[in-house]
């Protein structure tokens, strides 16, 4: 017998024991299953360590289900073997809307004795189709006891350790009258904010990263270290049941899904019931639009006839059920082969490896090119000519090389100077100038600024582009022809267009010589903001563009700023002021930008500074309660100086005045490691600025 701790009689132990796991569980249930967070988090570590201090003064009362046998078991050294009473089938797919047609019929035909309503239309529950892995998770009386992965349908391998890492997941159901038995079956799946969290973990440590959230879930699941799970947020999602015992199934598989909710089981919210396929179809598309804003990945929508007796019914052909399938929809990650790579030069001269693919359908395209970032970039995932590679297309994002799958690649390959890692060229692959890479810059530029074809090329479409100086109907192509025809060189060249020679280019009849011609006219005189925009100038965007031109009102003034007053404005810092001044100290731009200026390309406004303060740019966030200053009162303080108050830190924030009982946005500064000021040092900074 252990003794109770000091003062508490061991009753009043196991009650505390008991409240602190009602406590857990109902935060983790909001938390993971309804993503609706109540507890703040510091709150939670809380309420967990006290649990595993009493847990550990008084190990008899630890038990299974208690949440601190979350936090990830001892390794194992094998899966042991778990046999699947009913069998864990596949589905049949459907690829197009005669597959689907084709699939109502056979059920129709199939329930043929079956009593239908008056059109004779099925009824259908419908649900995503999760990318994931399978899983079977067994509770007995109500306590989760073990789950298993699909393995080959007959039987699978025991990961509840790993299981039990996943929040989501009861540990016990939520009723006072569990079943002997339940089965539950669902797709494990890594949430894509959860994947992309664990890769640029892996980024920063240099090691290698997952190709997509699907093998990052396949990976964590099968771990042989819990711990190593545990650190790997994967979620659970329930889409049947297997064998269940002791509890009456309700009539439809809908009603299924809603009992499953109510033990507080994870289940979509994306869930339907349609009739017909008519309904089958218009989920599918709904589905598919909502496809990228959902949190996970999709590869389609399974249909299940509602009715469990019309399933029994039906019954299974093969391997698969006659009253399911599964609607693709088109991949959006297919392999093929890297042809070469090649490098591009943008319009600050910037080098873009981008990979020649053998072209290959997929997200509904067929794809040639996938960029490869920068150099980093490729040596991390190891990209090399003749590689077969993952190429991904979701949505309307430009395609990427997901990764190499590296099995394809020969081994002797991997040393043989034919097939050699990728390396940046020394000289720029359009001019030959020498190329340079800054420290603690990504990217490798070309160093022959506008005298560089490639950078001269691009910095002009940028110039004419919609959000600068919008040119309408000066393309791409046509700024390359007037580049050829030796027409332009520079921005200022366009005010000088002539009819003639335009209307003897290829393509180019005399109606859109003169279209063209207006257009430009019409560009005349665009305000400032634009037109600094337009320029291109590294590190200065449309919204710094703005800033820039409200603040100095005059391209004039703005040439002039020294570094300090650009630094003013907000979001100028250092780095953007030096490439504002680099810019602007080059003898070609300053003949360009004087030419612009006779050309009336512009026209200046009306200075409004941004109030020059010893808080300048600077941005703070307020919590907590400060022992004499309001939070008015604080912010008044701050903005009189220049600085900005904002509701959330994140990576921009620069400091937090934190008071008593703060709140997460402390702990939140703390991991970002942003400074943080109590109000002695609030008033240091107010009165003498910021100590370098
Ligand atoms: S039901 C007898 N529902 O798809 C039918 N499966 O090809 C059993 N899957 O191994 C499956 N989402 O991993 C069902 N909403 C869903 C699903 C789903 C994903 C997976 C599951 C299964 C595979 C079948």
């Amino acid at each position: 017998m252990t003794t109770p701790a000091a003062g508490e009689a061991p009753d009043q132990t196991a009650a505390r024991v008991s409240a602190l796991r009602t406590a857990i569980n109902e935060a983790n249930y909001l938390y993971y299953v309804l993503d609706a967070p109540t507890l703040p988090d510091a709150e939670y570590d809380r309420l967990l360590r006290e649990l595993q201090e009493i847990e550990s003064a008084h190990p008899e009362l630890l038990t299974a289900d208690s949440p601190t046998q979350r936090v990830g078991a001892e390794p194992l050294k094998a899966f042991a073997e778990v046999a699947h009473t009913i069998p864990m089938l596949s589905l049949g797919n459907a690829f197009s809307e005669a597959d689907v047609v084709a699939f109502d019929r056979r059920v129709r035909e199939g329930l043929e004795r079956q009593a239908f309503d008056l059109e004779n239309v099925v009824e259908y529950a419908v649900e995503p189709k999760f990318d994931g892995l399978a899983v079977a998770l067994h509770y007995q009386d109500g306590l989760f006891v073990r789950g298993a992965t699909r393995g080959d349908g007959f039987s699978g391998e025991d990961v509840s350790a790993n299981l039990r890492t996943i929040h989501s997941i009861p540990m016990r159901l939520a009723t006072e009258d569990p079943p002997a038995w339940l089965e539950v079956r669902g797709e494990v799946l890594m949430l894509r904010r959860d994947f992309e969290r664990l890769n640029d973990i892996a980024r920063q440590k240099g090691e290698k990263t997952f190709v997509n959230p699907r093998n990052a879930a396949a990976g964590s699941l099968r771990q042989l270290d819990p711990r190593i799970s545990a650190q790997r947020r994967l979620s659970f999602f329930a889409y049947g049941v297997g064998r269940v015992e002791g509890m009456e199934l309700p009539e439809t598989h809908a009603a299924v899904m809603d009992s499953l909710a109510k033990l507080r089981l994870p289940v979509s919210d994306q869930r339907a019931v349609v009739s017909g396929v008519a309904g089958l179809m218009h989920y599918f598309t709904a589905l598919g639009e909502r496809r990228d804003r959902l949190p996970f990945d999709i590869d389609g929508a399974v249909y299940k006839v509602n009715r469990l007796a019309d399933q029994v019914q039906l019954g299974f052909v093969a391997r698969a059920p006659r009253f399911a399938i599964a609607h693709k929809y088109p991949a959006q990650e297919e392999m093929t082969q890297v042809e070469s790579i090649d490098v591009q030069v943008g319009r600050t001269g910037a080098l873009t490896p981008v990979a020649r693919l053998k072209p290959v359908f997929v997200g509904g395209v067929t794809v040639t090119n996938a960029t490869l970032h920068n150099e980093d970039e490729v040596r991390r995932k190891d990209v090399r000519v003749g590689d077969s590679v993952i190429v991904r297309r979701a949505g309307d994002v430009i395609p990427e090389v997901a990764g190499v799958v590296l099995d394809r690649r020969p081994m002797r390959d991997l040393v043989t100077p034919q097939y050699p890692p990728f390396s940046m060229p020394l000289a720029c692959p359009e001019c030959g100038a020498p190329v340079v890479r800054l420290e603690g810059e990504s990217a490798a530029r070309c160093s022959n600024g506008l005298s560089c074809p490639a950078q001269r090329k691009q910095a002009l479409i940028h110039f004419v582009s919609r959000r600068a100086m919008d040119i309408d109907g000066l393309g791409e192509k046509l700024v390359e022809q007037l580049l050829e025809h030796g027409l332009i060189q520079t921005p200022a060249d366009l005010y000088r267009l002539q009819r003639e020679p335009l209307a003897g280019l290829e393509r180019m009849a005399e109606k859109s010589a003169d279209n063209l011609l207006a257009a430009v006219e019409a560009s005349r005189g665009r305000d400032l903001a634009r037109f600094i925009f337009a320029l291109g100038i590294r590190n200065v965007g449309e919204q710094t563009a703005k800033d820039l031109a409200r603040h100095f009102g005059s391209l004039e003034a703005l040439m002039r700023a020294d570094s300090a007053t650009l630094q003013q404005v907000p979001d100028v810092g250092p780095v953007v002021a030096q490439s504002m001044q680099a810019f602007f100290a080059e003898p070609h731009n300053q003949s360009v930008i004087e030419n612009l200026r006779l050309a009336g390309a512009w026209k200046d406004g009306e200075a409004q500074p941004t109030i020059a303060g010893k808080l300048s740019g600077k941005t703070f966030v307020l919590t907590g309660t400060l022992p004499t200053l309001s939070r008015d009162e604080a912010k008044v303080l701050i903005e009189n100086e220049g600085g900005k108050v904002v509701g959330s830190v994140s990576r921009k924030t620069d400091f937090v005045v934190a008071g008593a009982d703060p709140g997460s946005k402390l702990t939140k500064a703390q991991d970002l490691g942003i400074r943080i000021l109590d109000q002695a040092t609030f008033h240091e900074l107010i009165s003498h600025g910021e100590k370098t």
